[in-house]
């Protein structure tokens, strides 16, 4: 599959601490080098080197105000010098800094949508830009579909490489699972290399039942389409959703502490929405699964803005 490329790879895997006598490592994928880096860098090189070669002229994409994928989106767009458009949905209370400040850095045009009307909203953009003689080119919110299903596949093989490196197995990766397109890539990854490693997918939002099936049916859409025979199985698909909270961006006491400790460790900054949740659920899952002994990878995806986002939640009572 064509590639551009955004960022420098592989990104670094730092050993972080030593928790219930497990070795945790964390990969660096926050530091992807577009606009303050993230998981969608990595798709955004497979979706745009196909957008150039369908002569595409303007990208259009779908988002919520504050998204990650946005932002990134507009960057890379930005460098190959397209338009960037944004659907972005109307939420309850939306907020103007963060990721939102930093689309306006790359010159998008905005439309918003009732969450609702996405699906009409987006077919009438694509129709109106067609009209206007603009070859429009969409990625699905979140950088889903088989593009980034084959991005994250591409970086589990990155991550055998670093692990035969630093003389390791990693027997579990963690990481934020959202649209799950990250998971099924690392997923995929491992049923084609045939590894038994655990990945295990916090999810951000979605509960177990759909979460889970998303990523079997992006499993599925990317087997058949490049020809691979493994039948993936729906029930080793590991999607954890006991630590959503009451759901997308429910900031909870624990994630603001462990966020807190980590950036004073480590001076490494998870963000509250994805990766601070992820971190804290990882080391639930650890205690409650009464896991031992084993060198452990969590992959950073990114989502750093969102910390500015939310920076009154930081604020000591
Ligand atoms: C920082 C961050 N981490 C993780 C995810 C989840 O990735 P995926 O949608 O591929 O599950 C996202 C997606 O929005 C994200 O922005």
């Amino acid at each position: 599959m064509d590639k551009l490329s955004f960022t420098e790879t592989p990104t670094p895997i730092h050993f972080f601490n030593k928790f219930y006598s497990n070795h945790i490592y964390i990969k660096r994928d926050d530091c992807t080098d577009l606009a303050l880096g993230g998981n969608k860098a990595r798709k955004l090189e497979y979706f745009l080197a196909d957008a150039i070669e369908k002569k595409a002229n303007c990208i259009v994409t779908y988002g919520a105000p504050q998204s990650n994928h946005c932002r990134l989106t507009a960057a890379a767009a930005s460098k190959l010098g397209l338009k960037t458009l944004l659907i972005l949905s109307k939420t309850a209370n939306p907020t103007f800094d963060g990721n939102y400040f930093l689309y306006k850095l790359f010159d998008v045009e905005i439309i918003w949508t009732d969450v609702e009307k996405v699906s009409e909203t987006i077919e009438h953009t694509l129709k109106n830009l067609g009209e206007k003689g603009y070859n429009p080119y969409f990625i699905q919110g979140g950088g889903h579909g088989n593009l980034g299903t084959h991005a994250y596949k591409k970086t589990f093989d990155e991550i055998l490489e670093q692990q035969k490196d630093i003389q390791t197995n990693f027997e579990y990766i963690f990481h934020a699972s959202g649209t799950g397109t990250t998971q099924a890539g690392l997923i995929a990854g491992k049923l084609i290399n045939d590894f038994s490693t655990n990945i295990v997918g916090i999810s951000v939002a979605r509960n177990n039942k759909r979460g889970k099936e998303v990523i079997y049916e992006s499993l599925i859409d990317y087997f058949d389409e490049n020809g691979i025979t493994i039948p993936p199985k729906l029930n080793e698909i590991i999607f954890e959703d006991s630590y959503v909270g009451k759901g997308y961006a429910h900031i909870y006491p624990e994630i603001v502490e462990i966020i807190k400790k980590v950036a004073k460790k480590s001076g490494i900054l998870l963000d509250p929405v994805y990766t601070g949740k992820a971190f804290y659920g990882m080391l639930e899952y650890i205690k409650k699964h009464e896991i031992m002994n084993k060198d452990i990878l969590f992959i950073h995806t990114g989502g750093t803005p969102l910390l500015f986002n939310y920076a009154d939640k930081f604020e000591e009572e």
